[in-house]
């Protein structure tokens, strides 16, 4: 059995909402192994624009950020990740990328975000919003940093399909859709859409399973 196999599950699910070390490298991977087919697709569905500035929430290693880049010409790229593991190697993997300034990765929280009004044309997460304890912090600053009329699009667990370990003594908070949509509207976003979509994935012990995850959608 590997070393991220035998993790406990309360492990796993710490590394997974704030991954560190050597392990934290390992399970961030194993994520990014899981969750690739579905990320490439979510990254597509943004419709980027020549020029637009990103900021994706909660990118993990990094390895989403050349995808985001390949959508269209001239895209900047934003991360912001609590990690500073994450941080370190996101930079290590896209050191070209950072040297031209095409991408940037900070350090810092979706609460509290280290960016001025309106500096996005679009915002992202994938697999993060289910770690807000607090989720109308963390929206009302995406709405902050997004231009007037700007995207976000986040992808997080269904409380339907989500691993036993995600609950709130692991920091999971699990919401279900009417909740999400209630949020986004309370700090302002419209054109709010929640919808579930089915996705296969491959769970810690590498057993491919199908789950279920809402994919939402709103306008500054
Ligand atoms: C499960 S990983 C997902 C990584 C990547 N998005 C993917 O799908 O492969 C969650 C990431 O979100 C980060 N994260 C968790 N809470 C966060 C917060 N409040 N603000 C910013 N990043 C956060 C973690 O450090 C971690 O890198």
């Amino acid at each position: 059995m590997g070393v991220i196999e035998s993790l406990a599950p309360a492990d796993w699910a710490r590394q997974l909402g704030n991954p560190e070390g050597e392990i934290g490298l390992a399970v961030i991977e194993r994520v990014y192994e899981s969750n690739s087919k579905s990320s490439v697709k979510t990254v597509a569905a943004l419709g980027l624009n020549a020029g637009s500035h990103v900021l994706e929430i909660g990118f993990g290693n990094g390895r989403m950020t050349p995808e985001v880049i390949g959508q269209a010409e001239n895209i900047r790229y934003a991360g912001l990740d609590i990690s500073p593991t994450m941080v370190a190697e996101a930079e290590r993997l896209n050191a070209a990328l950072v040297a031209a300034g095409r991408a940037s990765f900070y350090l810092g929280s979706a609460e509290h975000m280290p960016f001025p009004d309106s500096s996005f044309d679009c915002v992202f997460s994938i697999g993060v919003a289910h770690f807000w304890s607090a989720p109308d912090k963390a929206l009302s600053e995406i709405r902050r940093v997004l231009r007037p009329g700007g995207l976000s699009m986040m992808g997080c667990l269904h409380p339907l399909t989500a691993p036993l370990f995600a609950r709130p003594e692991n920091g999971f908070y699990l919401r279900d859709a009417a909740e999400w949509e209630r949020l986004h509207q309370s700090v302002g976003f419209v054109d709010v859409q929640v919808q579930e979509i089915e996705i296969p994935q491959i769970d810690a012990a590498g057993a491919q399973v199908k789950r279920y995850v809402f994919k939402m959608e709103a306008h500054a």
